[in-house]
């Protein structure tokens, strides 16, 4: 068995190879030499002695074929490195960003593109992705919001889930799937403020029933690995939290899986003011159960020492080795270390055809319309005129969004190439970008963290042909929100609308031209209040990955009908961050005349866009809502079913949503919470009955008693097309 095997394995290693498996290495800056830094000699000189288990940011058969090579041929054990690489939303070949691939709410179609993820992926010799981020974030000022699946906690779940599956498959050792990454364990989506990397309050209830089921699901279902995450929750580091890693994860739940820390979050314990210097930072970390050290040079420099003075046990050492070790065997590498490096399949499976047509599927899927008043989509092809404006309208980058992996720099299709492909030669399409979003610092398609914004607030000098273009066509698209880069790491802000001059540009063109389309990319939720005034039509396109453009046009035409509906709650202003449907009622609910309930004074208290919102070309209507029974003990189920209309002439999808509220519980339970949803097509004219059971899954909660029970008493659920569903039916828990 793989256990026996990892046994012999370990029986044979000296500290110095445990402790060598123990560490993690960017090979970012040329490891394969020749060295031009110390540090590379340094890392170069660790490979040959088998002191490292793992590389990450080495990709490329080539590649890593040379840096297998090191260990293989140079060191005593010859035990394979692991590659590891962030891929978040494909690999070459590239998908929306995370957040806007959950707003398909297809499960089946986020499978399978963490699936294409993987195939490029072990194609070009890569084993393990950092991914899914399934942090459940509410606040759009946090530029990571992109990379997970927005504010609900169930939500983040089924996709969490989905996309574990896609990238493990059913079989790590099969050449075309890698090891899944759950990250970051945990809390880092609750950072104080959206400042990223921020100190995180939550208390202990919250932490169980919010922010932690997506990461026991995903332990359920085997990821193969977990992250630990940067910041500190009510004061310990989450990569020193021994509850969290060790007791909770590893021995409650069971996980036999290799928990890696976040880059250089083992050293940050010291500037967290919780490690005295590295040697204490690595006891605590490997004792609450970080196992591997990506680039906090911890490990390597004092585990020897912590386990010969007897900080750190053996027992404790050697079950971290352990759990590299079984990734190593269940990926296959120990039979043969070259088994992910074949050039021939590198070239046939990476960036396919048949992959970017996947992507444009998943891409128009996941895409959704706002707003669309006076029906002005879908565009007829007939259409004589369309103007395609704005700074982001023939960008073929900025669609590739944070985090793409391998992507070529500019490889996308933009908007203004989509819509020229949709429609014949008797259309006129006519471009102007306006103004420019950014003023380029560093060179484009350089390192992500070496970006600094910096918005051009001053040239407005394009605004005016603009203007005379629009007043001479029948549609403006205007292309805006977000350059790639203003989300993902690092990238928090405290102003969530549009930079720059663009709401200048949108307002010049509506003054003479009222059918405007906002065509809206972006990586977080923004600040539309202002947009939504002026503009009729607006369509959030997300970063939506290599086949933007064809996507959108896919959507704009009627070719595809959107179904997407949002993870993630729209503000009216930023100041109602964090903001997200299933909050708390509060004991001052109401709205009054006077002063004293939970509210503001300037702003509504509600979302803009909420959570679950998305319109289609078609009306669904929603009727005979029923409930098997009204009446429950904890072990019995009630059936739930409505009958839903497509009371419009187009066939569409209809992403049908079932909500609960517990009214009475041992703690405050939220007004709503989503607890089931089903994306079913319903032709036009057609009424599908749709069915959801609730019974004790749905309705349990971490309780007061600090376990997970369903309690008994009054509950009410809803079912809709959104958070605002109406259908409302009420039912009790009996004992
Ligand atoms: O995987 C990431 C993580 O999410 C943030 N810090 C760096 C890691 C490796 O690139």
């Amino acid at each position: 068995s793989t256990e026996h095997k990892v046994d012999s394995v370990l029986a044979l290693m000296t500290i110095d190879e445990k402790i060598g498996q123990l560490v993690q290495y960017s090979g970012k800056w040329n490891a394969t030499g020749p060295s031009t830094s110390k540090r590379d000699q340094y890392k170069h000189d660790k490979l040959k002695k088998g002191e490292v288990g793992s590389m990450l940011n080495i990709a490329s058969v080539a590649s890593i074929r040379e840096t297998q090579r090191i260990v293989m041929e140079n060191s005593r054990l010859k035990i394979p490195l692991i590659f590891a690489y962030d891929v978040i939303h494909g690999y070459k070949t590239i998908f929306p960003i995370p957040l806007g691939e959950s707003a398909s709410w297809d499960l089946g179609i986020i499978e399978k593109s963490a699936a294409i993820a993987a195939k490029e992926a072990a194609a070009s010799g890569l084993n393990w992705t950092f991914a899914p981020m399934i942090d459940v974030s509410r606040d759009a000022r946090w530029g990571r919001i992109m990379e997970g699946s927005g504010e609900d906690t169930y939500l983040t779940t089924k996709i969490g889930v989905a996309r574990i599956n896609g990238f493990q498959g059913n079989d790590l050792s099969a050449a075309h799937t890698i090891a899944a990454c759950a990250k970051h364990f945990v809390g880092y989506g609750f950072a104080e403020g959206g400042r990223d990397y921020n100190t995180v309050n939550i208390g202990e209830f919250e932490l169980h029933n919010t922010i932690l089921p997506p990461f026991k699901a995903a332990s359920e279902v085997g990821v193969a690995t977990f992250m630990n995450a940067f910041n500190d929750i009510d004061g310990i580091p989450a990569t020193g939290h021994k509850y969290l890693q060790r007791d909770l994860l590893k021995k409650d739940w069971n996980w036999p899986g290799l928990m890696v820390s976040d880059w250089g979050s083992i050293g940050e314990m010291i500037a967290h003011g919780y490690a005295r210097d590295l040697e204490h930072a690595s006891e605590i970390a490997i004792n609450a159960g970080s196992d591997m050290d990506m680039e906090s040079y911890a490990y390597e420099a004092s585990l020897k020492t912590l386990v010969e003075k007897g900080k750190v046990s053996t027992a404790i050492l050697d079950d971290a080795v352990r759990r590299v070790l079984r990734l190593k065997f269940q990926l296959g590498l120990f039979d043969d270390p070259y088994k992910y490096c074949d050039e021939e399949r590198e070239k046939a499976d990476v960036y396919s055809k048949e992959n970017l047509e996947i992507a444009r599927d998943v891409a128009k899927k996941s895409i959704v319309l706002l707003k669309n008043d006076n029906q002005i989509l879908p565009l007829s092809k007939k259409i004589k005129s369309i103007a395609v404006i704005g700074p982001l309208a023939d960008d073929k980058d900025t669609p590739l969004g944070n985090w793409r992996a391998r992507a070529d720099y500019n490889s996308a299709v933009s908007l203004l190439e989509g819509v020229k492909h949709a429609v014949s030669k008797s259309t006129a399409i006519y471009y102007e970008k306006g103004i420019e979003l950014t003023i380029p610092i560093v060179k484009p398609g350089e390192n992500q963290f070496a970006r600094p914004l910096e918005f051009n607030t001053t040239d407005s000098s394009g605004i005016e042909k603009a203007v005379e273009l629009a007043k001479k066509v029948e549609v403006v698209l205007l292309a805006i929100g977000e350059d790639a880069y203003q989300t993902g790491e690092g990238r928090s802000q405290v102003d969530i609308g549009f930079k720059g001059l663009q709401l200048e540009l949108l307002e010049a063109i509506q003054k003479v031209n009222k059918n405007i389309v906002i065509v809206l990319m972006n990586g977080r939720p923004m600040d539309l209040s202002r947009a939504s005034e002026v503009a009729p039509t607006i369509l959030e396109c997300w970063h939506l990955g290599s086949e933007s453009g064809n996507a959108i046009a896919d959507v704009i035409f009627g070719d595809y009908n959107p179904s997407g509906k949002l993870p993630v709650s729209f503000p009216h202003h930023v100041g109602q961050e964090p903001l997200y449907y299933n909050q708390k009622n509060t004991g001052r609910p109401y709205g009054s005349t006077q002063v004293t309930y939970s509210s503001y004074r300037d702003a509504p208290r509600s979302a803009l866009y909420p959570f679950g919102h998305g319109l289609s070309y078609t009306t669904f209507s929603y009727d005979n809502f029923k409930l098997s029974t009204t009446e429950i003990n904890a072990s019995e189920h009630i059936e739930v079913s409505v009958n839903v209309t497509n009371a419009g002439k187009r066939n569409g999808e209809e992403v049908v949503q079932l909500y609960i509220r517990d009214l009475v519980g041992s703690l405050v339970r939220p007004i709503k919470e989503l607890k089931g949803f089903k994306k079913l097509m319903i032709k036009a004219g057609e009424t599908k009955t749709v069915t959801f059971k609730i019974n004790a899954e749905t309705l349990q909660f971490y309780t007061a008693n600090k376990k997970w029970e369903v309690e008994p008493g009054a509950f009410e659920v809803w079912v809709g097309g959104s958070s605002l569903a109406e259908l409302k039916q009420s039912f009790s828990v009996v004992e």
